[in-house]
C-alpha cells in the first residue's frame, strides 16, 4: 500500500515513521516533507495553498491512502476535493473543518449541543464588542474567528484592553487581514489538556492524551508557540474521567456535526481546560496536534494506518487501538530568537548519537538539508521524543538524546513535565 502524507512538521515526521512501521504499507511519500521526513519517506515538492497542485499531485502518485497533516489544506477542502475524484483521503471536510476554522461557528455548535465551554458572546463590530464587554468580568479572552496560526488569541487584563484588541482584530492591524467577526470569551482557570479521537464519522476512538507546554519559557512564561513540548502517562487521565470526557464532549461533537449533515471523519482535537466545575472546551483542532503527536505516537502499539483507513470506511467501530503503559516525552529543541524572527540554514550535529539513546525517536519539525548536511529550517526545529516506564525515565531519556545535539543557539525548555513529576512525588 502506497501513503501519502501532506504537511512537513515534526507531526508528519511522527506520522510517517508510524505509517511506515505498519505491515501494509509498501511506500510512504510525503509532499512536502523536511530533512528528516526524507530519512523515512520519499518527499516531493507541493504548495500547501493551493488545492488543485494536491489533486495533481494524487494523480500523479496515486496512493491508496492520504493522510492530512495540517489545517490549512483541510479548512481550503483538500479532503473535498480527493474524495470528489474517488482518493481515499484521512481528514474531515472543508465544512466539518470550520470546528477548528471558524471560532465562531464552533462556539455556537458547542452551545446548540450543549458542549461544556467558556462563556461567550460572538461581534461583528467594535459597538456590538463595547455593548458586550459589560458582562464580562476581567482577564477576558479575545480571539480572532479564522485560522491564525496560534496567535489569535488575547488575554486581556482590563475591557478597556479588550476593546482595543478586537478593534485591532477588525482594522487589520493585529493578524494583517481584516476579522469579519470575533469571539470574546470568559477566561477559565486549570491545566490544560489535549484530547485526541478519531472519528469515522459516527464512533469515536479516543488516543491517548497529551499535555502541551505553550509558552516559550520555562515555568510557563512569554509568549505563546506553536508547542515546546508534550508529555503522555497513562496516569494523566482517571477512566472515569476519560468516559466523561468521551460522553459529554467528544461523541455529542461527532453526533452533532453528524445532525448538521457535516460529518467529522478524521482526528477531533479537543482542546480542554480542567476546570474546578469539570472539562472545558477551549478550543477544537481538526488534525493531529503537534508536538501531541509526536509523544502520542510512539506510545502506539497497534498498526496507525488500520485505524486511519478504518475511520475513512466508516468501521472504526470494529478496530482496537492498543496503548503502551508508562510514558512519553517530547522537548521541542528551537532556533534562538523563536516565536520571533530567527536564522535558518545553521548545521545541526549529534543527531546519529542522539536516536541511538533507548526508546528515543528525533523528529524534525524544521530542518532542511545543504551539501549532505541537516540544517534548521524552521522556529521548532526538532522534536526529541521518547518513551519509558514512567515519565521521570522517558524524560531524562529525551534530555540525554538532547544534550549530544548542537546547532548555533538552539533552546529548548528544562521543565517539561514538571509540572506532573512534582505531583507525583
Ligand atoms: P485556542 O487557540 O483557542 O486554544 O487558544 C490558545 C491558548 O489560549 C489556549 O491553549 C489557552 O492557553 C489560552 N486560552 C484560550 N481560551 C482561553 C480561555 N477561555 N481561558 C483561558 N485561557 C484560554
Ligand atoms: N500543540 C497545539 C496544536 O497542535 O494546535
Amino acid at each position: 500500500m502506497k501513503v501519502l502524507i501532506l504537511g512537513s512538521g515534526g507531526r508528519e515526521h511522527a506520522l510517517a515513521w508510524a505509517v511506515k512501521r505498519s505491515q501494509r504499507v509498501t511506500e510512504v511519500v510525503c509532499a512536502p516533507g523536511n530533512g528528516g521526513i526524507a530519512q523515512v519517506a520519499r518527499c516531493v515538492p507541493v504548495d500547501l495553498k493551493d488545492v488543485s497542485a494536491m489533486v495533481r499531485l494524487a494523480e500523479l502518485e496515486r496512493p491508496e491512502l492520504t493522510i492530512v497533516g495540517p489545517e490549512l489544506p483541510l479548512s481550503l477542502g483538500v479532503v473535498d476535493a480527493f474524495r470528489a475524484r474517488g482518493f481515499r483521503i484521512f481528514g474531515p471536510t472543508r465544512e466539518a473543518a470550520q470546528l477548528e476554522s471558524s471560532k465562531a461557528f464552533a462556539k455556537q455548535f458547542m452551545k446548540r449541543y450543549q458542549i461544556p465551554t467558556a462563556n461567550y458572546a460572538v461581534c461583528t463590530s467594535a459597538k456590538e464588542v463595547e455593548d458586550s464587554l459589560k458582562h464580562f468580568h476581567p482577564p477576558i479572552v479575545v480571539k480572532a474567528d479564522g485560522l491564525a496560526a496560534g496567535k489569535g488569541v488575547v488575554i486581556c487584563p482590563t475591557r478597556h484592553f479588550a476593546l482595543e484588541t478586537a478593534q485591532g482584530l477588525f482594522n487589520g492591524d493585529l493578524l494583517g487581514s481584516k476579522e469579519q467577526q470575533i469571539v470574546i470569551e470568559e477566561f477559565l482557570e486549570g491545566e490544560e489538556l489535549s484530547f485526541l479521537c478519531l472519528s469515522d464519522g459516527k464512533h469515536v476512538t479516543p488516543l491517548v492524551p497529551a499535555q502541551d507546554h505553550k509558552r516559550i519559557g520555562e515555568g510557563d512564561t512569554g509568549p505563546n508557540t506553536g508547542g515546546m513540548g508534550v508529555y503522555s502517562t497513562s496516569q494523566m487521565l482517571e477512566p472515569t474521567m476519560t468516559e466523561w470526557i468521551l460522553h459529554h464532549i467528544a461523541q455529542p461533537t461527532i453526533r452533532g456535526m453528524a445532525e448538521e449533515n457535516a460529518p467529522f471523519t478524521g482526528v477531533l482535537y479537543c482542546g480542554l481546560m480542567m476546570t474546578a466545575k469539570g472539562p472545558q472546551v477551549l478550543e477544537y483542532n481538526a488534525r493531529f496536534g503537534d508536538p501531541e503527536t509526536q509523544a502520542i505516537l510512539v506510545r502506539l502499539e497497534s498498526d496507525l494506518v488500520d485505524a486511519l483507513e478504518a475511520c475513512v470506511e466508516g468501521r472504526l467501530s470494529d478496530t482496537e487501538m492498543r496503548w503502551a503503559e508508562g510514558a512519553s516525552a517530547c522537548v521541542i529543541a528551537s532556533s534562538s530568537g523563536y516565536p520571533g524572527s530567527y536564522k535558518t540554514g545553521l548545521p545541526i550535529s549529534g543527531l546519529k548519537e542522539a536516536a541511538q539513546v533507548p526508546e528515543v525517536e528525533v523528529f524534525h519539525s524544521g530542518t532542511g538539508q545543504a551539501d549532505g548536511q541537516i540544517v534548521t529550517n524552521g522556529g521548532r526545529v526538532l522534536g526529541v521524543t521518547a518513551r519509558g516506564d514512567s515519565l521521570e525515565e522517558a524524560l531524562n531519556r529525551a534530555y540525554e538524546a538532547l544534550a549530544k545535539i548542537q546547532f548555533e543557539g538552539i533552546y529548548f525548555r528544562r521543565d517539561i513535565g514538571h509540572r506532573a513529576l512534582k505531583k507525583s512525588h
